[in-house]
């Protein structure tokens, strides 16, 4: 059984961008002196059983993005290939290198990784690739803290619709993943059927594949608008 992982990194981080008139993807602006997405490729490459990493970029900054591997002496497990204009076409087209070049065998692993989640740590992973050896597919979720409500949006903001029971929700993080065979599978079933999804998950659900669900953390969280590259930087020190 070989372990294989997907960083999409072909985002331009709309929501931060917008916010701080900088035109540089959130992946590459500098976390404790080291672009973000180092920092996610740093925690894979420190588990021994990963064989390799497709890292998906903007076609254009594919030159710039291998020589900062270089640069920063990330090694020879990691390949630069192109991204696509949304986060499953991205993964899709990293998980096509990845099946082409490395040959991943139907029981083999792959993760897929959200590149603006650097502060993953080591334990959840090899416990994310646990899982899916034992149940052929596994998502990081995190148990939901505050009371969830179902709203119908209006055009003054939304009205409470219900309470969704609270013990019933996980928010979804990555590394999500699956058996190389179901995950092309669920792919492929999505692009036949013009199915777009936000993760990994609802694809192999829509396929009919049992998703199971490993313990995530808050310090997993996505890097998405102005203030979370502080907040990773506190939680960066505050681990030491
Ligand atoms: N991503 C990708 N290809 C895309 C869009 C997103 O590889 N076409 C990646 C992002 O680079 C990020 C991850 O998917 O690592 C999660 O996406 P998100 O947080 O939504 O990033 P962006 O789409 O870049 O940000 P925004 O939605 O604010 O524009
Ligand atoms: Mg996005």
């Amino acid at each position: 059984m070989r372990v294989f992982v997907i960083l999409p990194a072909a985002g331009i981080g709309t929501r931060m961008t917008a916010a701080t008139g900088t035109s540089t993807p959130k992946q590459f602006l500098s976390l404790a002196g080291v672009p973000v997405l180092v920092h996610s490729l740093r925690a894979f490459l420190s588990i021994p059983r990963v064989e390799a990493i497709y890292v998906a970029v903007q076609k254009r900054e594919i030159e710039r993005v291998r020589q900062q591997l270089d640069e920063f002496q990330l090694g020879t497990r990691v390949h630069v290939v192109a991204g696509g204009d949304v986060r499953q076409q991205s993964v899709w087209n990293a998980l096509e290198q990845l099946a082409s070049q490395a040959r991943c065998g139907e029981d083999d692993i792959v993760l897929v990784h959200d590149a603006a989640r650097p502060l993953i740590d080591p334990a959840t992973i090899e416990r994310t690739i646990d899982a899916i050896a034992e149940h052929g597919a596994a998502i990081v979720g995190m148990p939901a803290v505050d009371t969830i409500k179902q709203v119908d949006r209006t055009s003054h903001g939304a009205i409470v619709t219900a309470t969704i029971p609270r013990e019933r929700i996980v928010l979804a993080q990555t590394p999500q993943g699956a058996r190389c065979g179901l995950l092309q599978r669920a792919f492929s079933d999505a692009v036949a059927d013009g199915f777009t999804g936000t993760d990994e998950a609802s694809l192999l659900e829509r396929a009919g594949i049992e998703v199971a669900v490993v313990a995530g953390s808050p310090h997993n969280f996505k890097i998405t608008q102005p203030g979370d590259l502080e907040l990773a930087e506190f939680y960066l020190r505050s681990s030491k």
